[in-house]
């Protein structure tokens, strides 16, 4: 369905009648939703071990797994020869039928790569090839689509630094690069189509619809970011295991931590301490996020903060279960999950907090912000 376009001040009139900010912003949801997926894949991925099992990039030819067993034998006497192999899956007995398990996540992980690739670059062309993208939104576009290219780059680094040497496991400053990275393009999305869709509704004509990061919203934003690389390292370091009783660790509220190689050494790798500050600083990202809520319901989005509030409120809880379950693999992935739709929920807020005047408020144009 089309709606009547006003455009910004000073943008000309052939533009005007061609640009289409409602599609495109449906467009960014599609592209948000698969990135949302591919974080749960991602999750499982890394929590069946299977990220190392595919031990070269190929972009195109890639895309098709072994189809014959001389084919399978290949790719399995290949994964023979890392360590994670050698020292740890070989000795436990890992045979054809395992491998092609740990093969099937780590091949639909890249696969679903390469499509948001493709679902977000054809379009995009598209679009831009029949003027359908308005006025100042194409290098926005252009650095999502950057991102995402970046993002198939980190991704390979973070498999790499699990191939060479000694390693057993990726590392886990690669695994949070790649995961926030991830996070960062879907609250871009978000943002980007949240903007499109107050372009469509109108609010351009109103003194311009993009809505600014605020400085309520910036503070929300950096509490949450720490608690995602938090948890991106406990990840990484298989931390998770470090205990599975809450609120104590190991019978203590502070855990033992090994402080002998110093502090930046132990805030970075130490499984404990790292364990420590995601389980606690979850409650101060918690408030924070409150706290940003409240101020989107304030501005008139109230849907916006009641999925900001369920969204934090279930993901302390998973994380709680996770950890009580001795990270059950469903649990995990749930954390990893919600984790995602917090962070396009708090992209959602944050937007809305951040329109500009009149825009997100009661009682001005209320339904910019609030609502799908
Ligand atoms: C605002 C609240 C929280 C946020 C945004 C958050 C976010 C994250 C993220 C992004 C990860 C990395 C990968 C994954 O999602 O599994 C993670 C991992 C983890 N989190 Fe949280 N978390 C929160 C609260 C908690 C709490 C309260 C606990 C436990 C008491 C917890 C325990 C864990 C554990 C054990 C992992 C590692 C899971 C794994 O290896 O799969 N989290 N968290």
């Amino acid at each position: 369905m089309d709606v009547p376009i006003r455009l910004p001040a000073g943008t000309n009139a052939d533009h005007a009648d061609r640009s289409r900010p409602l599609a495109v912003a449906r467009w960014l949801w599609v592209v948000a939703a698969l990135v949302v997926v591919m974080v749960a894949v991602g999750g499982i991925t890394r929590l069946t071990e299977s990220g190392l099992s595919i031990t070269e990039w190929k972009p195109v030819t890639g895309a098709i797994p072994p189809l014959t067993e001389a084919q399978w034998e290949a790719e399995f006497a290949a994964y023979r020869r890392i360590p994670e192999y050698t020292q740890i899956n070989g000795p436990a007995g890992m045979t054809l039928a395992d491998y092609k398990t740990i093969y099937f996540w780590e091949w639909l992980h890249r696969l679903l790569g390469r499509l948001i690739g493709l679902a977000f670059a054809l379009p995009l062309a598209l679009f831009w090839a029949i003027g359908a993208i308005p006025a100042g939104t194409k290098g926005r576009l252009l650095a999502l689509l950057a991102l995402g290219g970046l993002q198939g780059v980190f991704g390979w680094y973070m498999v790499r630094s699990g191939l060479g040497g000694q390693a057993t496991d990726v590392s886990h400053f690669w695994l949070s690069v790649h995961l926030l990275t991830a996070l960062v393009t879907l609250a871009g999305l978000v943002w980007a189509a949240l903007d499109l869709r107050a372009l469509a509704r109108g609010a351009g004509a109103r003194g311009g619809a993009r809505a600014r990061v605020i400085a309520p919203a910036a503070l929300a934003g950096a509490v949450l970011f720490i608690q995602l690389l938090l948890g991106a390292w406990v990840a990484g370091l298989n931390a998770g295991h470090a205990s599975d009783s809450w609120p104590l660790m190991q019978g203590r509220l502070v855990p033992e931590v090994d402080w002998s190689r110093g502090v930046v050494r132990a805030l970075t790798h130490d499984p404990f301490l790292l364990h420590f500050l995601h389980r606690w600083w979850a409650f101060i990202a918690f408030a924070a996020l409150v706290w940003l809520a409240r101020r989107a319901r304030r501005a008139g989005a109230r849907s916006a903060s009641i999925a900001i509030q369920s969204a934090v409120g279930l993901q302390v809880l998973l994380g709680i279960a996770t950890v009580l379950s001795g990270m059950a693999l469903w649990l995990a992935v749930l954390h990893q999950l919600v984790g995602a739709l917090l962070v396009a929920s708090v992209a959602w807020g944050a937007h809305a907090v951040g329109s500009p005047a009149g825009t997100g408020s009661p009682g001005g144009t209320r339904g910019l912000t609030d609502g799908a």
